[in-house]
């Protein structure tokens, strides 16, 4: 039986590392697991300009000086060619759309895709990514994403340069949408919705840390998810999504959006691969098809892994991690 394992060390290409008091933390936990990571700009303040992003690259390594940090700025206007260079210069790899209101931090999302054109027009001369949080606001909650897709299948017509990732693919239609178009178009996946369906979250008692946007799905949804990242297509690659909220913000009225997973993100991953018989296709998944489809090196590190068990903390940084009280098998 299989008692150690040597990945690369790996990449997120989605976190939220937040800002202010909570960043430190967060941050030397991520860099505990993943060697680079591409930070969402959905803060408070949000990151919209060079001089936010090259302050918020600056406070994560003021706390995790090894951290590899890609950036993302928000797009809730329209921008100009030199703004976009500039933030290109301070490590702004991407351009993240949030429609208004469907997850947070999008009160400042947009309402119609076609008023930033302008900018996407830009984004694709310059070959930054577009990076899409694709739900549409107005449709029933698990039918967002579906019903996105029109949109997306619109902007790979309309730019057919731009490099596009839609994010936290949750739906069996999303995946196949992916599959079929060109391949300057990919998608993240998360660990949470490889393992979660919405009965995690409202089946049988309401678990408010496993509510997260877009919402966990049905069983198919999620067994078409977890075919596409054990399936080698080089457009699916790791993204957690990684959304830690304090857990007296999860547990109220009116609770927070998003699953913190960096602390168990890899140890889950490797339990998934391994029970697939796919473990030979997870270095890829972690370390390989993202940097590729960023046009970035891969990484050269590696890092063992070992077969013992743990469990996870009720409690870590103040959050609930997921699968919190449960014994993973594996750990760095
Ligand atoms: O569940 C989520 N939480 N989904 C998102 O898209 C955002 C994230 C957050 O920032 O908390
Ligand atoms: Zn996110």
């Amino acid at each position: 039986m299989l008692q150690k394992l040597t990945l690369p060390l790996p990449d997120d290409f989605h976190i939220h590392l937040r800002q202010g008091n909570d960043l430190a933390n967060y941050a030397k936990r991520a860099a505990e697991q993943f060697g680079r990571v591409l930070a969402m700009p959905n803060t408070e303040p949000p990151i919209d300009s060079a001089e936010a992003a090259k302050q918020y690259k600056k406070e994560i390594l003021a706390a995790a000086p090894n951290l590899d940090v890609l950036l993302t700025f928000k797009l809730s206007k329209n921008y100009t060619e030199q703004e976009l260079l500039e933030m290109q210069k301070n490590g702004v790899v991407a351009a993240k759309y949030y429609p208004f209101g469907v997850t947070t931090n999008s009160q400042d999302g947009v309402s119609q895709i076609e008023d930033i054109y302008p900018t996407i027009t830009l984004i694709e001369k310059l070959d930054l990514v577009l990076s899409l949080h694709g739900e549409e606001p107005d449709a029933f909650c698990l039918d967002r994403e579906r019903e996105f897709l029109k949109h997306l299948e619109k902007l790979s017509k309309e730019f057919p340069n731009l490099r596009i990732v839609l994010e936290h693919v949750s739906t069996a239609e999303a995946v196949k949408c992916i599959a079929g178009l060109p391949q300057n178009i990919a998608a993240t996946i998360t660990v949470h919705h490889l393992i979660l369906t919405l009965d995690d979250v409202i089946g049988a008692s309401l678990k408010q840390q496993n509510f997260c946007k877009p919402l966990p799905n049905s069983p198919r949804d999620r067994e078409a998810v977890r075919q596409a990242a054990f399936s080698g297509n080089k457009k699916f690659f790791l993204g957690t999504d990684s959304a830690p909220h304090s857990l007296e913000k999860k547990e109220c009225l009116g609770g927070a959006a998003g699953i913190y997973s960096a602390p168990v993100a890899i140890p889950i991953l490797i339990e998934e691969f391994e029970k697939e018989n796919k473990l030979d296709l997870l270095p890829n998944f972690i370390a390989g098809f993202g940097a590729d489809f960023y046009k970035i090196p891969r990484q050269t590190e590696a890092v063992e892994y070992i077969k013992t068990e743990w469990q996870v903390p009720k409690t870590m940084d103040g959050a609930v991690p997921l699968r919190a009280g449960e014994t993973l098998k594996w750990q760095k």
